[in-house]
């Protein structure tokens, strides 16, 4: 989705802007533009590629130390030069970027037109610069005003950062819905829509809240509510390391992240053991909260949503609690029947996607309590959500998840066991070999990553070509098809269907024919020989079959390719498979020629419904 990065300060901007707009190309965009604030306000724009933009302003010998920079990713009107930000008022009064959508901008057009304004582009983004020139010129009573009045007039999500041609030392921001920092160091002020713009400058930030707003001078920052009204914020401190947001000579991001795993999956378990139990006491929940859960209800989207998928398997069976996993686009627009005495849990990386935000708020409004499982801090879903849990995955630049959904799993055994241990549904040997388990996972990810990478290069680089793959599987192997599903047509563009290996032949093996790609996932001892079975039902019908399991008895005869993993406990295989369906996806992708780090339509943070 789009990204904005502003600086107001001693440097020249213009080197601030591009550079954090690169940093922010990852999450998606087909423009980018920037406004220097000079002697008077300048813009640059161009479509497509962060380069175009670079090579528009090279030898302009721009020397403003204020400015504010923009990647957009179309919703309103196509991508194109005149529809990129920054935006304009009629009369250049107002300068304006913005992530999010405008939800009422027709009646607002023509509001604009029944006021004589006249309107350039096809966006949503140019109609909130005019509503704010509007109330600007109608009251005048200065930014704060216009600002707060815009946002009590508009519908929808925002994060805007704005520059007024009477105020040439200040930037202006607001949010609602769409996420915004604020950062500070001696040098000056920056603003962001996502931590990696400016952790090269700063890591001491403020964090803004719906419908506030805040000015930025060269040395301070002002803090706004809705009223007006001048409000404190506290300064807090991004933990990310700033090497976690650079490619450290790996080809690309993804591969950098998978290989990350083993270290960002070892921070997140160790956040959660303490003395070799498992302590969530920094989320907030106690023995005595979780007593009272009689159901939970796991929320998210794409990814995380599988991680949910797997985490009922495990959750169910270890702790007795009956567990409903929802897509939270569904979620939030299907009334679901919720149990008062339920918790739900919302999964997400970002923290940000609309559909999950919505989801929590739809919970709490229920009266249910709520879990966030987060990987950034200051998140809007960490910062609404009753108790938190952070995943320690650091900064994810590609795509498609990775390490996050690693250090998402092992979150959720972690409820699993412990809330398993506050029902009494385990033993304490039960208990006890679970977490030596867990803590070896890491070790395990690693001795995958360091036997197996090269072998499955060289499996992958055989299926480039194709249209079509499956993956199959049953129980938790099937929760995890899921995934490696997902990662595979995400990335490489190649069709691909997940399967509960048993419900094939319910419809789906008529796709079988010769060389059709099925990899098959067989990890889970009591479903063993039933999914081997399934594998030898595709291979008669002509599949290639590859199959990831930790035992080669019976999976040669059937299997093309063998992938091998060590051996863990039942529950935690999904940690371990995931790492070659990872790897799959990742080398046929290469061989295709792809953007594996920047997927075709895709953004890393859904911020819009
Ligand atoms: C796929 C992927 C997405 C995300 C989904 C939710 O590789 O990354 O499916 O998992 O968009 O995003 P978050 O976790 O940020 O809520």
């Amino acid at each position: 989705m789009c990204g904005i990065v502003g600086y107001n300060g001693t440097k020249k901007a213009v080197d601030i802007l591009l550079d954090g707009l690169s940093k922010l190309e990852y999450r998606g965009y087909d423009s980018a533009g920037i406004a220097i604030q000079d002697k008077e306000i300048e813009i640059f724009k161009a479509k497509g590629k962060l380069v175009n933009l670079k090579e528009k302003v090279e030898n302009k010998n721009l020397l403003g130390t204020c400015g504010i920079g923009h990647t957009r990713w179309a919703t309103h009107g196509e991508p194109n030069e005149i529809n990129a930000h920054p935006h304009v008022s009629n009369d250049g009064n107002v300068t304006l970027v913005h992530n999010g959508i405008i939800e009422n901008y027709q009646e607002l057009t023509q509001k604009l037109e029944r006021h004589n304004y006249k309107l350039y582009s096809e966006t949503d983004t140019e109609v909130l610069t005019n509503i704010i020139d509007y109330y600007y010129k109608k009251y005048k009573l200065g930014p704060i005003d216009a600002i707060n009045r815009t946002m009590v007039r508009v519908r929808g999500s925002y994060a805007i950062a704005v520059m007024f041609k009477e105020y040439p030392d200040e930037i202006w921001v607001a949010r609602k819905d769409s996420p915004m920092i604020i950062g500070i160091n001696e040098d000056g002020t920056y603003l962001a829509s996502d931590v990696p713009a400016i952790l090269k400058y700063t890591k001491n930030v403020y964090y803004i809240d719906n419908l506030e707003a805040a000015c930025l001078k060269k040395d301070k920052v002002t803090f706004y509510d809705l009223n007006g009204d001048e409000i404190k914020k506290e300064l807090k401190e991004i933990k990310w390391d700033i090497r976690a947001a650079e490619k450290e000579g790996y080809e690309h991001f993804m591969i950098k992240e998978i290989n990350e795993q083993p270290d960002v999956v070892k921070k997140t378990i160790n956040s959660l053991i303490n003395e070799n139990k498992i302590d969530l006491s920094k989320t907030g929940l106690t023995s005595e909260i979780i007593n009272q859960f009689k159901e939970i209800y796991i929320v998210a989207c794409g990814s995380a949503y599988h991680v949910g998928v797997c985490a009922k398997y495990v959750i169910e069976e270890l702790a007795r609690i009956p567990v409903v996993v929802d897509i939270a686009s569904e979620f939030r627009y299907r009334k679901p029947i919720l149990n008062k005495d339920g918790l739900v849990i919302i999964i997400s990386q970002s923290g940000e996607t609309a559909d999950s935000l919505a989801a929590l708020r739809e919970a709490k409004e229920e009266g249910l309590k709520t879990l966030a499982i987060v990987n950034v801090v200051g998140s809007s879903i960490a910062r609404e959500a009753d108790y938190v849990l952070y995943t320690l995955a650091g900064p994810e630049i590609a795509v498609a998840t990775t390490k996050a959904f690693s250090t998402q799993l092992v979150a959720s055994y972690s409820i699993a066991i412990e809330f398993a241990k506050v029902k009494n549904t385990i033993d304490n040997e039960t208990y006890v070999s679970l977490i030596n388990e867990l803590k070896v996972i890491p070790d395990k990810i690693d001795e995958i990553l360091k036997n197996s990478t090269s072998n499955i290069q060289k499996i992958a680089s055989k299926f480039s070509h194709i249209h079509d793959a499956f993956y199959i599987g049953r129980c938790l192997d099937y929760a995890i098809s899921l995934e490696g599903s997902l990662k595979l047509k995400e990335i490489s563009y190649i069709h691909s269907e997940a399967y509960a290996a048993g419900e094939l032949k319910h419809g789906t093996i008529s796709l079988i024919e010769d060389e059709t790609l099925v990899i098959g996932i067989a990890t889970q001892d009591d479903v063993f020989e039933k999914t081997i079975s399934n594998l030898v039902e595709v291979k008669s019908r002509g599949a290639y079959v590859i199959a990831i399991t930790p035992s080669d008895k019976d999976v040669s005869k059937v299997a093309n390719d063998i992938i091998t993993i060590p051996t863990t406990n039942k529950y935690f295989y999904p940690s371990l498979t995931v790492i070659p369906l990872q790897l799959i996806s990742y080398y046929i992708t290469i061989a295709k020629g792809l953007d594996v780090d920047k997927p075709r339509n895709l953004a890393k943070s859904v911020t819009v419904e």
